[in-house]
C-alpha cells in the first residue's frame, strides 16, 4: 500500500523508477502499472473479460470504410435486411400515441401474449404468457438467468466452440465456465456424458448453434435434458436462431419439458439486432424472482422496441423472404467454398454461419482474417472468438447479407485464396 501511495503522489511509473535505479527496461506494457500495481482507480478482476473479437473486426472494417473503401461484411451475425415493415409502421404510429415511458418490468402484456402465440405457431405448444419475460436482447436474458439461477462460484457448462459472450458474462458475474470440448462427430454439441461426468450447476446449449449452425434433434435434446435432470443441473436453451432452419425444424426445449429456461430474441429471425429485444421463458415458480431481478436490473426492455416487436410478430411473410435469401446464400457457399480451397466444413442445419477448418493454411486465424481484411477487404471472424483452445485453426463466415454482397465477397475471397491454390 505504501508503494502505491508513493507512486500515486509523484505520478511515477515503473519505467521511471527502473530508469532511476539504472535498470534496462526491455518492454513495458503501457497498462502495466494499472494492471499490476493497480495504482490508479480500482477495477475488478471479474470485469476483465476478453474482447468480443467480432466487434473488434467490425471496428477494423469501419476504419477501412472511413478511408473510402468498400468492405464486404461476412463477420457479424446480423441480417442485412433491418426490421420488417410492419414493425417500423407500428413505431411510427406508436410515437404519436404514447410517451414511450417505462413499461411493466416483465414486458407489455400484449407482446407476451403474442410471443406465446409464436410457440403455438412454431411448435404447437401452449406456453402461458405469464412465464414469458421480455428483456433487452437475449443478452439481457442471460444476465437475468445467470443471476437468478446461480451463486458466485457456481459452474455452468457450455459447448466449445460456442458464442463467446456466454463465458464472458459468466465471468463478469463471478461464475465459472466449464468449457465442454465438443467434436465434429457430435455436431460440435455437448452429449449426455459431459453432464454425467462433470458436476455442473447449469448447462447452456444453443441449437442451432453459433458458430457451427448445427442442430440437436429431439432425441439428442431429450438425452441432454434427462442427464441434467438426473444430476440436478439447470438446463438453459438458447433458441435465438429458431426460425432459421434449412432441412429439419428446430426443436424447442419447451416441447420436451417445462423444467428448463428458454431464451430467444428479436435479433435474428426477426431481423432486429439493434432494437435490443429478447425474451426468456421460465418455469411458473421462478416468475416472481425473475420479475424482481428484471425490475432492478433493467426496469424494462426498451418500450419503443416492444411496440415494434408487436408488428414483427405479424410479419412472417416478409421474414420468410429473408429465409429464401439465407437458403440461396447457403447453397452458393456449399458450392463455392471448396472451389476457393475451403473444404473442411459441415453445412449448417440452421442459423447463417459456416465454421471452417483452415488449419492447412494457417495456425493463426487472427492473422489470417486480418490479411483477408487488409488485402481484399472482406471481414470474417477468427475462430479464436468461439474456441480459445482450438480456434486459431478455424474461421467463421456469416451469410446473413444480401446475395449480391455475398457474391462480391466470394470473388474477393477467391482472389485472396489463389496464392494458396498454386
Ligand atoms: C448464440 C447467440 N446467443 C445470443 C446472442 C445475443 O443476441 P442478442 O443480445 O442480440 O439477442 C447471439 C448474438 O449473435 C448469439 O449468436
Amino acid at each position: 500500500m505504501r508503494f502505491k501511495a508513493i507512486f500515486k503522489k509523484f505520478n511515477l511509473s515503473l519505467f521511471y523508477i527502473m530508469y532511476l535505479f539504472g535498470y534496462t527496461v526491455i518492454a513495458i506494457d503501457l497498462n502495466f502499472e494499472n494492471n499490476f500495481w493497480n495504482i490508479r482507480m480500482k477495477n475488478s478482476a471479474r470485469g476483465r473479460v476478453d474482447p468480443f473479437i467480432v466487434m473488434d473486426v467490425m471496428e477494423a472494417a469501419r476504419q477501412i470504410e472511413t478511408l473510402g473503401h468498400e468492405v464486404i461484411h461476412l463477420e457479424v451475425g446480423q441480417p442485412g435486411t433491418g426490421a420488417p415493415t410492419l414493425a417500423k409502421e407500428k413505431v411510427i404510429n406508436g410515437l404519436s400515441d404514447t410517451t414511450m415511458g417505462y413499461t411493466v418490468a416483465l414486458g407489455i402484456p400484449e407482446l407476451r401474449e403474442k410471443i406465446a402465440d409464436l410457440y403455438w405457431r412454431w411448435y404447437k405448444i401452449k406456453v402461458d404468457p405469464e412465464r414469458i419475460i421480455v428483456t433487452p436482447g437475449s443478452s439481457g436474458s442471460f444476465i437475468l438467468a445467470f443471476t437468478g439461477l446461480f451463486d458466485v462460484g457456481d459452474t455452468v457448462g457450455i459447448g466449445s466452440p460456442g458464442y463467446p459472450s456466454y463465458r464472458q458474462i459468466l465471468k463478469a458475474l463471478s461464475l465459472n465456465t466449464c468449457a465442454i470440448k465438443t467434436t465434429s462427430d457430435n455436431k460440435f454439441q455437448p452429449v449426455a456424458t459431459d453432464i454425467i461426468d462433470n458436476n455442473l450447476d447449469g448447462l447452456l446449449i444453443a441449437s442451432p448453434a453459433n458458430p457451427t449452425g448445427s442442430m440437436l434433434n429431439k432425441d439428442e435434446l431429450e438425452g441432454l435434458m434427462e442427464a441434467c435432470d438426473q444430476k440436478q443441473t439447470v438446463f438453459i436453451s438458447d433458441e435465438i436462431y429458431h426460425g432459421i432452419e434449412y432441412d429439419a425444424r428446430a426443436v424447442s426445449a419447451l416441447e420436451i419439458s417445462d423444467d428448463c429456461f428458454v431464451i430467444n430474441s428479436f435479433s435474428k429471425y426477426f431481423s432486429m439486432t439493434g432494437w435490443r429485444l429478447g425474451w426468456i421463458v421460465v418455469p411458473d415458480d421462478y416468475i416472481r424472482q425473475f420479475e424482481r431481478l428484471a425490475q432492478n436490473l433493467f426496469i424494462c426492455a426498451p418500450h419503443i422496441s416492444q411496440v415494434a416487436a408487436l408488428g414483427a410478430l405479424d410479419s412472417h411473410d416478409e421474414l420468410n423472404q429473408n429465409l429464401k435469401t439465407y437458403r440461396a446464400n447457403r447453397a452458393l457457399l456449399i458450392e463455392q467454398l471448396p472451389k476457393m480451397g475451403f473444404k473442411k466444413f459441415a453445412p449448417p442445419d440452421g442459423a447463417f454461419y459456416f465454421y471452417i477448418d483452415v488449419s492447412e493454411y494457417t495456425d493463426n486465424s487472427l492473422n489470417f482474417c486480418k490479411a483477408i481484411l487488409e488485402e481484399v477487404r472482406v471481414a470474417i471472424t477468427p475462430g479464436i472468438d468461439f474456441d480459445p483452445e482450438r480456434g486459431l485453426e478455424t474461421v467463421r463466415l456469416s451469410y446473413a447479407c444480401s446475395t449480391s454482397d455475398l457474391k462480391k465477397g466470394i470473388r474477393r475471397l477467391n482472389n485472396f485464396m489463389s496464392k494458396y491454390r498454386l
